[in-house]
This record gives C-alpha cells, structure tokens and sequence, in this order.
C-alpha cells in the first residue's frame, strides 16, 4: 500500500506586487472571491483530498494570514446570541484543528523550489503535496482529490495539468509527454518559462502538485533555472525514469488565476454566479452590461 498523502504546502510568501496597492497591507491569500479569503479555497481542497497537516511558507507582513486562522470564540459567542445560525456555521467550517498549521519563513525570495524546500523537516520523508493558492479550481470532484486517486494507481510524482494556448506556454511550466494515456500522462521532460516558440508541447503545469520526499533532495542543490530562481519544476523534472517519475494530470474543472486581474474577476464572477443568494441579480447585472455595452459600440 503507498503510503498516504496527508501534508500539504502552501507556498504564500510572494509579495502580491500585482494586486498593489491592495497588497501593501493585506497579504493576497486574504483577498476575497465572494466572501472567502483565496486562501480558504485551496485550504477546502486539501481537507477534502484528505490532508491533514497544512504548512504554510510565509514571508515578512503575512500576519492577516495567521490571524485569519485563529479561531474567534468572542465572535461565535455574538453570533450563538443573535441567533445567527448560518454565519455561525460559516465561521465554524474555517476553524482548523489546534496543531494542524505551521508557519514557516521563507527569508529569501529565491523561488518557489526553495520555497517548497523550506518546508523540509516538517515534511521528513513521505509524499506531500503543494497547492499553489493563487491557481482556483471549480470542480466537481475537488482537484487535489482526483490526482489523490490517479496517483494511488500510479505513485511517483504528479503534476496537475491543462492545455494553454500555444502563446501563453512562456508563462507556466510546460511538460514534454512521453505517453498520452487520457487523464493521466507520462513525461519525459519538464521545461519552466520555455521561450516563446520552444515549447515541448502545449500542455502546462498548474498549481497542483503530488511530490515524492526525494524532490526535497534534489532541491538541496539549490541550483537555479528560468528567472535566475530556484524552481519546482527543474527539482520536479530530476525524478524523470527513476522510481519516482513523473505524471500529468489532466484534471476536470475550470481553472482561474488569481494571480493575474482578469483571472480574479473571472474567478469572482464565476463564484458569484454559482450561489443562489447572488446568481439572479448579478446576471442581470452583466446583462445590462453586456447590452449598454453592444449600444455603445
Ligand atoms: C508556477 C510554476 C509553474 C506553473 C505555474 C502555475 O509559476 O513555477 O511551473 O506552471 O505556477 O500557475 P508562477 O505562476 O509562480 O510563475
């Protein structure tokens, strides 16, 4: 039997500079999509694929972040008064057991390898995995969930993938498939930031990760790639043809980036768009945008 994957990574010291001013003084995790802190999202996910035991690589002004997991006893106890059942209740799912977070300081922006390799002796020598928060993906079967299953029959390592067009492949981590057997296909290589036009295929890595300890040992080189950065894929890519090599997993679900704008707006329009209590109203909204728009033209 593998043995299970119940630690998870969550790399979330980059500075946000994308999202400034907003970012100054909350960290981007917190900002909201709908009414929950992007960091809720992947925190959902993990629990869902079973994890139990959350490490966070932070980095200086990330305190919102640990705050926002603390529970608020004072607030329960106002809102147990009022009667307020259902903010009771949505207070309540964000509660994390007591021990199950660890914080650990990223000191130097050196990547999101070192990020990852950071978190070491907290992951000791079992699979784990790494969520990137920033990548949000609405499913039906959460995604970390479906490459849980798939790598139960496959073992080694495992990355989320999809299909980008052929001119964003600069910006994501691109694999070189060996064997396309559907959802989940072989690699034979990994290439970060590929330049425009070297691209092994069109197929790019997402913010989903299943990782054998010895992708923590191959980062101990510390040798950096694209960007001058130390990065997860080239550590990643150094399993290929060992016992653990890797996989892509094509996952079912719509993938927003929320690192960029437009992908947050989307992901907050999607999301919105998806609750009861705000569907109608809002789609009437965009449709008199969409109309006032046409005329405008
Ligand atoms: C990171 C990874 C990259 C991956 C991407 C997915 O890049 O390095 O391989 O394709 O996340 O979102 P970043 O977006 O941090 O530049």
């Amino acid at each position: 039997m593998r043995k299970k994957v119940t630690k998870a990574i969550f790399p979330v010291a980059g500075m946000g500079t994308r999202f400034l001013p907003a970012t100054k003084s909350v960290p981007k995790e917190i900002m909201t999509l709908v009414d929950r802190p992007l960091v809720q999202y992947a925190i959902d996910e993990a629990r869902a694929a079973g994890i139990k035991e959350f490490i966070f690589v932070t980095s200086r002004g990330k305190g919102a972040l640990e705050d926002y997991f603390d529970h608020a006893p004072f607030l329960e106890q106002e809102l147990r008064k009022s009667g307020k059942t259902d903010l009771l209740d949505a207070l309540k799912a964000t509660n994390m057991e007591s021990g199950a977070i660890a914080y650990i300081r990223q000191h130097r922006a050196l990547g999101l390898g070192h990020a990852v390799w950071c978190a070491r002796r907290l992951i000791a020598n079992e699979p784990f995995a790494v969520i990137l928060p920033d990548d949000v993906i609405a499913a039906e079967t959460p995604c970390l969930e479906q490459m849980i299953d798939a790598y139960e029959e496959t073992g080694g390592n495992m990355v989320a993938a999809m299909e980008v067009p052929a001119d964003k492949a600069a910006s994501y981590g691109i694999l070189d498939v060996e064997e396309d057997m559907g959802s989940v296909v072989s690699v034979k290589g990994m290439v970060e930031k590929p330049e425009v036009g070297k691209a092994p295929s069109n197929l790019a890595v997402i913010g989903r990760y299943i990782l054998s300890p010895s992708v923590l040992t191959n980062l101990n080189k510390m040798k950096s790639g694209a960007g001058g950065e130390i990065q997860l894929t080239d550590a990643i890519a150094q399993d290929i043809g060992t016992e653990n090599t890797v996989y892509g997993y094509r996952f079912r679900g719509q993938r927003f980036d929320c690192g960029s704008k437009a992908g947050f707006l989307q992901a907050t329009v999607a999301f919105a768009l998806a609750r009861d209590d705000l569907r109608d109203d809002l789609l009437r909204y965009l449709q008199e945008m969409v109309q006032l728009d046409k005329a405008a033209q």
